[in-house]
């Protein structure tokens, strides 16, 4: 077996890794599992972009400024290599994700230190790149859409599971948005076989996870079809599979399209009590025109609709949403509508953004450009009645009895946090229960992000501390 004690020949060649990650939670996933690739080669993670032998930045690149931020982070990680460099080892700088697939060559032309450049497609390649970027010198450069698949290509997964953890299950997408990167970043969208997903997920529980969230582009279009041409498994038949296993307590899909909340899977929120009631439903406008011209394929009624569906079968889901502000051509009328169905749906929590133009992307050369001026100005508004919503949503949860599942320790000695089913973080101080347990917590107050509560002594708890008390008493 292999120690790391400090000194040892291991110690000397084990390797340090540093992964930056930014953007959305399948960039979390990858870059856990580019550590997972990585620990082969005796890479071990550290905290420390300074002190590592290689280093990955896993960009993101849907909104703005993206390549400035990574041209200005490469800038100061060259001085930490040249640093290296003179005291004599290396540092191999990587960037990876969606800018280095938009990017590609690009980056090697403005920042030519940098060793390895390569999309989220390819990163099980990585001990290839590593072993031509040593041998050879000069960049790697790898931005294919292999026809094999990673997913088939990855190690499985080896470390510790966190409590809530992460699983890919579908990638890319075939909407094309026309404001939106992904299509051409990600690829098409490409759904991983059943069989896969299930031992991924039995090792995660195994490994200690008790809530998993199912990520994808398009998470709920979903589909395998099955090897003997019998049949297509949706997202609801995986959820449906997924929930036999033991030991996995709670499960949740983002990020989901509208197009594709089939009636399965709807049904299943009233159904599967495994199925967390929250829905990351991203709607982006309140406009029909504005919903056209983004290719959204559908209207603001089918929205209202589904959610009103979703609520007939759960009708305590908490609803969460995307929203951008200002795509091209939308008019006051355009962003009233938006903030009709605001107030319509009641959010329980959303995100919203500024309209960003995204080089090669149909909306970017659309005319009608919304100012900057306007656009900060219908943000500003559309947050204030966003977080009144949230904070609405959140203040009905005071003194209710919510199931809260412990992620980590808080803040303070003796707190934990946890998530209660609609996502919402709630701290508690000393409870009885440990990280991975399922408590029962009483709601005592609201934080601008998180929720306070106290634990409900568990009835099994209660009888033993009587218990205790006789045993005094004799
Ligand atoms: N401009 C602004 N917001 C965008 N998003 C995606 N592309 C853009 C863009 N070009 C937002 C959408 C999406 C979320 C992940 O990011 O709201 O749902
Ligand atoms: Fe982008 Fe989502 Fe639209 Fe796909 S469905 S193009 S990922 S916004």
């Amino acid at each position: 077996m292999r120690t790391r004690s400090p000194g040892s020949q291991v110690d000397r060649l084990a390797k340090k890794l540093f992964i930056k990650n930014y953007g959305c939670q399948m960039n979390i996933y990858d870059s856990a599992r580019m550590a997972d690739v990585l620990k082969p080669l005796d890479y071990y993670l550290t905290n420390t972009a300074e002190e590592a032998d290689m280093v990955i930045l896993n960009t993101c690149h849907i909104r703005e400024k993206a390549s400035e931020k990574l041209f200005s982070e490469l800038g100061r990680l060259r001085q930490a290599k040249v640093r290296r460099e003179v005291k004599g080892s290396r540092m191999i700088l990587a960037v990876a994700g969606c800018v280095a697939q938009a990017e590609g060559a690009e980056i090697f032309r403005r920042a030519p230190y940098v060793d390895l450049v390569f999309g989220p497609q390819t990163y099980h390649r990585l001990p290839e790149m590593i072993a031509r970027a040593t041998r050879v010198g000069g960049g790697v450069l790898d931005t294919d859409f292999p026809v094999e698949s990673k997913f088939d290509h990855l190690p499985k997964t080896s470390t510790p599971a966190q409590v809530s953890a992460y699983l890919s299950i579908q990638e890319g997408c075939d909407k094309f948005c026309t404001f939106c990167v992904v299509p051409y970043t990600r690829g098409a969208e490409f759904s991983r076989p059943v069989p896969a997903i299930l031992e991924e997920a039995r090792r995660l529980v195994d490994g200690g996870a008790r809530e998993i969230t199912l990520l994808g582009q398009n998470v709920n279009a979903y589909h395998s079809n099955h090897p003997a041409g019998t049949g297509t498994t949706t997202l609801a038949g995986l959820i449906h599979a997924l929930a036999g296993i033991d030991g996995l307590l709670r499960i949740r899909y983002m990020t989901s399209h509208p197009r594709d909340m089939d009636k399965d899977l709807l049904t299943l929120h009233g159904t599967e009590p495994k199925l967390m009631p929250f829905l990351h439903l991203p709607v982006q406008s309140g406009s029909d025109s504005v919903l056209q011209r983004m290719n959204r394929g559908h209207r603001a009624n089918t929205y209202r609709e589904i959610v009103t569906r979703l609520r007939h079968h759960r009708p305590d889901i908490a609803i969460s949403s995307d929203f951008i502000v200002g795509f091209p051509g939308e008019t006051e009328a355009d962003f009233e509508s938006t903030l009709v169905l605001v107030r319509d749906v009641g959010f329980a929590q959303a995100f919203s953004f500024k309209y960003s133009q995204r080089p090669g992307t149909p909306a970017a050369t659309m005319g009608n450009q919304v100012s900057e001026a306007e656009k900060d100005e219908r943000l500003e508004v559309l947050q204030a009645l966003l977080t009144s919503e949230s904070r609405a949503w959140n203040t009905r949860m005071l003194g209710q009895r919510l199931q809260v599942l412990f992620e980590s320790p808080g803040r303070y000695p003796g707190q934990l946090v946890g998530r209660s089913p609609y996502l919402q973080a709630v701290h508690v101080k000393n409870p009885v229960s440990a990280i991975g347990d399922i408590a029962e917590v009483e709601i005592i107050a609201l934080h601008a992000n998180s929720l306070a509560g106290r634990e409900i002594m568990p009835s099994s708890a209660q009888a033993l501390d009587k218990g205790d008390a006789y045993l005094e008493c004799m």
